[in-house]
């Protein structure tokens, strides 16, 4: 890529995120004084979509019993909120590492916002988890490679950000209109959802500059090498809503072998694709990725 193309993409992003930074001003939701957190949950409302449940189109709902049915809903929204807990820990970690580094000069004022946001996020999911869960479910690392050179690591760390935004923002999408949810459930997805589609459009400007960087100094194969790490990530991200724990709370047996079997459906690859439908437009159409993304 030549020279000047590359600072329109720079200019580019840098315009977006200091549109993103008087956006995020103009927002007057406080996460800590707004929500109505109620003493409980209702046992007898589902906490989560079913169509989300990672059941569904593989186990008929008519099949299991209704205590099942119930339980599952409620241990896979324990689940996807636990998910975002550990997910921003990750995310505030490595963007913390970037902010007012040499690069970043015309991003790091956004990023404090972003952090800011993050951090009220994170708070509100853990509250979630701790007041109707008891706590917050464990997490499985995806580990990282470490010896990529530090351009790729950082083209890495924020498309993994981009990944990990965008699968949640269907979830929240999904949720905050659903009216069989409990109120406060709707309410977190739509405060979620609303913060996230400045991160998303963070994530895609930020993405793109790096991705252009890489191609000027990498080969084909290196770039091989980091698609199919970003892959990877993917698998693990989707992964991750198969959680047998879950299967086990809600009474199911053989929780591990259910998990593969789900994994393995074509009906929730499917669902895995739409669920992925704008992430894998934009990687392989707008950055050009050649690897095959079989989820
Ligand atoms: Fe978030
Ligand atoms: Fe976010």
């Amino acid at each position: 890529m030549k020279k000047e193309a590359q600072s329109n993409i720079e200019a580019k992003a840098a315009k977006t995120m200091q549109k993103l930074v008087g956006q995020s001003m103009e927002r007057e939701y406080n996460p800590y004084k707004d929500f109505n957190w109620s003493e409980s949950l209702p046992n007898d409302q589902v906490w989560m979509s079913p169509e989300l449940l990672s059941i569904y189109k593989v186990i008929p709902f008519d099949t299991i019993d209704d205590t099942q049915f119930m339980a599952l809903c409620k241990w896979e929204s324990l689940n996807f909120y636990s998910i975002n807990v550990h997910g921003i820990r990750e995310l505030l970690t490595a963007v913390l590492q970037y902010i007012y580094q040499p690069g970043f000069e015309e991003y790091s004022d956004y990023l404090n916002h972003f952090l800011g946001e993050e951090n009220e996020h994170m708070w509100f999911f853990a509250q979630f988890c701790l007041r109707y869960g008891g706590e917050i479910m464990p997490y499985k690392r995806f580990r990282f490679d470490s010896s990529y050179p530090a351009e790729i690591q950082r083209f890495i760390t924020f498309s993994q950000i981009l990944i990990f935004e965008e699968i949640g923002h269907y979830y929240n999408k999904y949720m905050m209109k659903d009216s069989r949810l409990p109120e406060i459930v709707q309410s977190i997805n739509r405060v979620h959802y609303e913060d996230e589609s400045r991160h998303i459009s963070m994530g895609k400007v930020l993405t793109e500059v790096f991705y252009n960087e890489l191609l000027q100094k990498h080969s084909k194969k290196d770039m091989k090498k980091i698609e199919a790490y970003l892959v990877r990530y993917i698998q693990f991200s989707l992964e991750g809503f198969y959680n047998p724990t879950c299967y086990r709370n809600a009474g199911f047996k053989e929780p591990l072998k259910l998990r593969n079997r789900l994994l393995e459906h074509p009906e929730r690859k499917a669902f895995h694709r739409t669920v992925l439908k704008h992430t894998l437009h934009f990687f392989e159409d707008r950055l050009g990725f050649t690897a095959t993304i079989n989820i």
